[in-house]
């Protein structure tokens, strides 16, 4: 063990380091604590504002536990936290945010390592894109799906039958007391959404980069091991300090195309994507969208877990976790990756529970073929969209037909139930000014609702093209992250209603049938107009400043990269 970053704080009888021994024991730490132990930092992003990250403070006692057997001193200390279901206009608006909390937060202080405590979609992408940034050894700690929800003696699932449930309020199926009843028992405990939404896939990535322990993603939040995953994290914690192992060594090209595989394995979110794409910019491995696409084309869907499939992640856990998945997915990763036990991720799957033939499939019989996800590109998308496939309807993912545009949700929200909608089946919904500048913070608009007129006549699913995310538990035909978005200029703002767009998801092709000089017509007729302006001051203001666009993971540019350490002699 060469000498502990920490040491540049609390070692010696010099003056700085009696100040900074001084202050920790204001806080109450014996001299003890600093005759060269490891100091852990635990990065919590508990808050009452979010039931599902709700649990880490007393998680931290768990990790806490953990590193004092492994002669560590543990330190909890608060960021930001950011809550799907509160904060508004979105979290994405956020990420960055939080990602610099948390990388400063550990540049600054005097910590060997770090164990992050996360479980909201973004919180754990802004917890590792800050770690990869400040380099100091780190594990992560995911904060566990949530109970599933049970009304009326029936197991529901908050996204879908919700609103079901509305319309029976509204046709007075339902009283105001059962309506009562279904608000309290809708979200019945502590955890992140249970099926593999966003938060989901976000956990079991985690798992496949390495950056947790095997088996750590599915541990439901309310269970006894998720505590023995946060203890036997601060365990490893220490170690990771003793022996100084970076973030760089874990988060290689490698571990990033397990995790993509892992993505298309599970029918994972699409909001993953751009959470990938930014943490390897911080980790600076190249990566880019075609990666996902061609990584996608090998990997079929063997995960049966809503929404692609029929479990949640509970069941998931039942019969042994992410090593299933990844054991079955073995021929198709990169079994040498190095993970924070200290093992490749081969070592750790050597013992990996079976299939089970229903939640997890064979790669034999799986529950989808591969391309389950497509990059598109064209002069609509000069940057490249994504299309979740393995969401979509296979008969529309190779369509051509006019558009119908919505200048933004405002337009749309007035617009979409008219009945004079011009619209029929075959019509491409297109929704702009709804990216990280536009939106802001590319809110999850991306599966526009279809028109009430087309509901009527039976349709469910249409192509929809937009530069906006969508929600991990979404459906539909949706060409989403269209890069560069409208507000920036990118060719989405040209599109009129009645051009023709063709969507070609199997041959990566998205295309606006409008000829050049026609396009350069129309930008020269826009350049006249106003840019659109959701903050004069502020973090907004920033974010739109410096945001990237989607296809390199909207992180704000100069944040790509590492940073070096602070200067060697700390001063009070
Ligand atoms: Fe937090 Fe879904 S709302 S994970
Ligand atoms: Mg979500």
């Amino acid at each position: 063990m060469g000498e502990l970053r920490s040491a540049r704080w609390f070692s010696g009888e010099h003056v700085p380091g009696f100040v900074h021994r001084t202050a920790m024991r204001a806080s109450g730490f014996a001299r003890a604590s600093f005759d060269g132990r490891p100091v852990v930092g635990i990065c919590n992003s508990w808050s009452e504002l979010i039931s599902c990250n709700l649990h880490l403070r007393a998680l931290a006692d768990s990790v806490r536990r953990g590193v004092l057997q492994a002669g560590g001193v543990p330190v909890e200390f608060p960021t930001i936290s950011l809550g799907e279901q509160l904060m508004k206009p979105t979290t994405m608006l956020f990420r960055n945010l939080m990602a610099m909390d948390v990388e400063e937060s550990l540049r600054a202080y005097p910590f060997d390592a770090v164990v992050m405590l996360g479980g909201c979609d973004k919180t754990m992408p802004a917890q590792l894109m800050g770690a990869a940034s400040a380099q100091v050894p780190t594990i992560v700690v995911p904060g566990g799906p949530a109970n599933p929800a049970t009304f009326r003696g029936r197991r529901i699932g908050v996204g879908t039958d919700l609103w079901g449930y509305v319309d029976d309020v509204r046709a007075g199926r339902m009283s105001q007391a059962e309506y009562e009843a279904l608000e309290a028992s809708a979200g019945p405990s502590v955890g992140h959404c249970p099926e593999m939404g966003t938060a989901s896939t976000v956990s079991a990535v985690v798992e496949a980069l390495g950056m947790t322990l095997p088996g750590a993603s599915a541990v439901p939040a309310t269970d006894a091991r998720r505590s023995h995953v946060a203890e036997d994290c601060g365990r490893t914690a220490v170690r990771l300090a003793e022996q100084g192992v970076r973030p760089s060594q874990i988060l290689t090209a490698d571990a990033f195309h397990n995790a993509i595989a892992v993505l298309v394995a599970l029918g994972g979110s699409t909001n993953v994507i751009l959470h990938l794409l930014a943490l390897a910019g911080r980790a600076e491995v190249s990566l880019g969208l075609q990666d996902f696409h061609d990584i996608a084309a090998t990997v079929p869907l063997i995960a049966n877990v809503r929404p692609a499939g029929e479990h949640l992640v509970e069941q998931l856990f039942e019969i042994g976790g992410l090593p299933v998945v990844l054991g079955e997915l073995a021929p198709l990763l990169r079994l040498d990756a190095m993970t924070v036990n200290g093992q490749t991720l081969g070592q750790n799957l050597a013992d990996a529970p079976p299939v089970d033939g229903e939640v997890v499939r064979p790669l034999c019989d799986p529950v989808q073929p591969p391309g389950g996800l497509a990059v598109v590109r064209g002069n609509l998308a000069p940057g490249g969209a994504v299309v979740k496939c393995s969401a979509a309807s296979p008969e529309l993912l190779v369509h051509a037909g006019p558009a119908l545009v919505f200048h933004d949700m405002d337009d749309l929200r007035t617009r979409i139930d008219d009945p004079d909608l011009p619209v029929t089946a075959d019509t491409v919904l297109v929704l702009r000014n709804a990216g990280p500048v536009g939106g802001p913070g590319m809110p999850e608009w991306g599966a526009l609702p279809i028109p009430q007129k087309l509901l009527r006549e039976g349709v469910r699913d249409m192509v929809r093209v937009s530069d906006a995310r969508m929600s991990g538990t979404a459906y539909g035909t949706t060409v989403l992250h269209v890069a560069p978005e409208a507000a920036v200029g990118g060719p989405l703002a040209l599109v009129e209603d009645g051009d023709v767009i063709r969507l070609d998801a199997r041959a990566g092709v998205l295309h606006l049938e409008v000829d050049d000089a026609e396009l350069d017509t129309r930008r020269r007729r826009r350049a006249g107009e106003p840019a659109r302006v959701a903050y004069r001051r502020g973090y907004g203001a920033l974010y739109a400043e410096r945001v990237t666009q989607a296809d390199t993971g909207c992180d704000f540019d100069f944040l790509q990269g590492r940073s070096s350490e602070p200067a060697a002699e700390p001063h009070g």
